[in-house]
Parts: C-alpha cells; sequence; structure tokens
C-alpha cells in the first residue's frame, strides 16, 4: 500500500435553499457523509448519475467550498481553508477548459501564471518549464503564441491538464474530464493522464458519471447516490461482483459485451429523487428491483472490509441481475 495523500472522513456539505417569500427554507444534502481515501501515485474514481454531490465532492477536496461537516485530511493532518499547502498540493481540472482558460490569455501565459504567482522563477525559467510541460501533453512550441479559442475542445484539456501540473501537484482532481469531449478525443486525452501519472507519481481523484471512462484507469471506485457514497472497493472487485443493485444497474449500462450473459441489463425504475426529499429508508429503494419492507424503513449504513456497501440485502457473487 502506497501512503495516503488525500483521506474525506464524514465529509459534508449541506445548502440551505428558498426561504424567499414563496417557498420554504429547505436543505439540500448535496454531499451527506463521505469517507474515502486516496493513495499516492493511485486512481480513486468517484461515481455516479447528476446529481449525487460528485462536484461537490471535488470542491470541498480542493477548498474552493469548505464542508459543512466531517473533514479533510492532507498527508494525514487536516486542511483549513487557506491552507498554504493545499495549492502545492492539489489542483483541479474541470469539465470545460473554456470556462477555465481565459480567452484573452496566450497559452505560454497561462501556463507560466501559477509560476509568476507562486514561485521565484525567472521569465526564461517559466518559459522553459512550459514548453517542457507543452511537449508532455502533446502540444507544438508554436501553440505556446496562440489563443484558447485556436485550439479544439481535446486540445484546450491539455492546456488545462498543463497548467494544473506547473506547479508539480501530487493530487490532480479530474472532475469530468474527458465528457465534453468525443470519443475518440477522449481516449486520447485519458492515454495522456495515465503517462502523467506515471512520470509523476501523481494521485487522481477522477470524477465521471460515465463508468466504462473510469474503468482502465480506476484503482478504486467509490459510486455515489444522492450525496451517499453506496458502494467503495477496488476497481477489479466493483466491477467483476458490485454488491449494490445501483452498482450493478450503472454498470450493466455500460456499453461492455457480456460474454456469458450471467447480467442481463438492467433497467432502472424511475428518477433520481430530489434531494430536498430523498426517500425515507434506503435512498435507492424506490428504484430497487432488490427492496422488500427492511429497505423502506431502515437506511443502510456502508459496511464491509475492503470492499463496502450500503445495502441491506448486497448482490452475491454469481447472482443473476436484471430480467
Ligand atoms: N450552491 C448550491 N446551492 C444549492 N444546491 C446545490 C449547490 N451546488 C450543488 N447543489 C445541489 O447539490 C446536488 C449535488 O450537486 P453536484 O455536486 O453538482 O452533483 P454532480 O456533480 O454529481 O452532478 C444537486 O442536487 C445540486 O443541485
Ligand atoms: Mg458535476
Amino acid at each position: 500500500m502506497n501512503e495516503i495523500v488525500l483521506e474525506g472522513r464524514n465529509l459534508s456539505r449541506f445548502y440551505e435553499v428558498g426561504g424567499g417569500m414563496l417557498r420554504k427554507a429547505a436543505t439540500v444534502k448535496a454531499l451527506n457523509g463521505a469517507d474515502f481515501t486516496l493513495e499516492a501515485g493511485r486512481t480513486l474514481a468517484v461515481v455516479g448519475e447528476s446529481g449525487c454531490g460528485k462536484s461537490t465532492l471535488a470542491r470541498l477536496v480542493t477548498m474552493i467550498e469548505e464542508p459543512t461537516g466531517g473533514e479533510i485530511l492532507l498527508d494525514g493532518r487536516p486542511v483549513m481553508r487557506a491552507d498554504k499547502r493545499l495549492r502545492h498540493a492539489i489542483q483541479i481540472v474541470f469539465q470545460n477548459p473554456y470556462g477555465s482558460l481565459n480567452p484573452r490569455q496566450k497559452i505560454g501565459y497561462i501556463l507560466e501564471e501559477p509560476l509568476l504567482l507562486n514561485t521565484d522563477d525567472s521569465p526564461a525559467e517559466r518559459r522553459s518549464k512550459a514548453e517542457a510541460m507543452m511537449q508532455r501533453v502533446g502540444l507544438r512550441p508554436e501553440h505556446y503564441d496562440r489563443y484558447p479559442h485556436m485550439f479544439s475542445g481535446g486540445q484546450r484539456q491539455r492546456i488545462a491538464i498543463a497548467r494544473a501540473l506547473m506547479l508539480r501537484p501530487r493530487i490532480l482532481v479530474l472532475d469530468e474530464p474527458v465528457s465534453a469531449l468525443d470519443l475518440s478525443i477522449q481516449a486520447q486525452v485519458l492515454n495522456i493522464l495515465v503517462d502523467l501519472q506515471e512520470e509523476f507519481g501523481l494521485a487522481y481523484l477522477f470524477i465521471s458519471h460515465d463508468l466504462s471512462v473510469v474503468r482502465h484507469i480506476a484503482d478504486d471506485i467509490l459510486v455515489m447516490y444522492l450525496g451517499k457514497p453506496v458502494e467503495y472497493g477496488s476497481a477489479k472487485e466493483v466491477f467483476a461482483n458490485p454488491r449494490h443493485p445501483y452498482t450493478a444497474a450503472l454498470i450493466s449500462a455500460t456499453p461492455v459485451a457480456d460474454p456469458d450473459r450471467k447480467h442481463a441489463r438492467i433497467q432502472l425504475q424511475g428518477e433520481i429523487p430530489s434531494p430536498l426529499a430523498p426517500p425515507p429508508g434506503c435512498p435507492f429503494h424506490p428504484r430497487c428491483w432488490k427492496a422488500q419492507q427492511k429497505c423502506r424503513e431502515t437506511e443502510p449504513l456502508l459496511a464491509g472490509e475492503a470492499h463496502k456497501t450500503a445495502c441491506h440485502f448486497p448482490i452475491e457473487p454469481g447472482e443473476r441481475t436484471g430480467g
């Protein structure tokens, strides 16, 4: 086991909404008690449908926002809002690189700015580091003087990744980094991320709503539903033997052939409930084909040894699922 670089303990973020003239104030539990660990050089994937709290988790671990409950540990020590360790240890890449790249700045400046603000590097040092990083992410030297709008989506995401790495962080939070890209481009960017991880020994917190994207790059997987982890384990275990019905449904929805047809496609019933009014008991029970009375009444806790699940009736290895 590698050393643990990042840890979330009972991490939560609640939002108060409404409370105007017409609506009653209410609480959105965007993230409601997440525990996880990220080891140096490894990839933890956080997956789940839109609205389950993935981006909230990303904003908390980078302290873009403060948690309303629980804590984050960096190298085993609790992180505070203005913690100087953060900027040098953790950087984030968002889904839409256009929004995070200033359209009026040239690529060279975009890459050098973190060095300008945070180091004593000379202009020549900054330039040579920027050029080296451009090469590593597959950009050409002449791109140095171009503006973001002159690039394709995939190239812009390479620029965002290069910028995030300029201060040589040890942890990269990637919030749906390839979701806005065409399939063929997704694979290119994922390959670059794999190479960079090896070269720099980076730890990735890799967020995606798409399990087929994380399949080849995740070491561990945290599956979220309505702000809560429902399954957590090694990617190998989770894909081979999903224990939570929600995880099994997500996996069955990925376009991967299932040669032995053990798992028929699982059609999830209904929509994700509103986070303003989560169902009682297990939050997944209204959509679950295994739900029983206990599931409607009592909320299951995340339990287990290496491979954990929050389910009263987890799927057993070899159990047939779906229709
Ligand atoms: N600033 C906010 N105010 C109120 N609700 C929010 C805020 N940010 C996120 N939420 C709500 O929290 C839930 C989780 O959102 P988010 O973390 O963006 O999910 P994901 O990234 O998995 O799609 C959603 O229901 C969302 O509407
Ligand atoms: Mg999101």
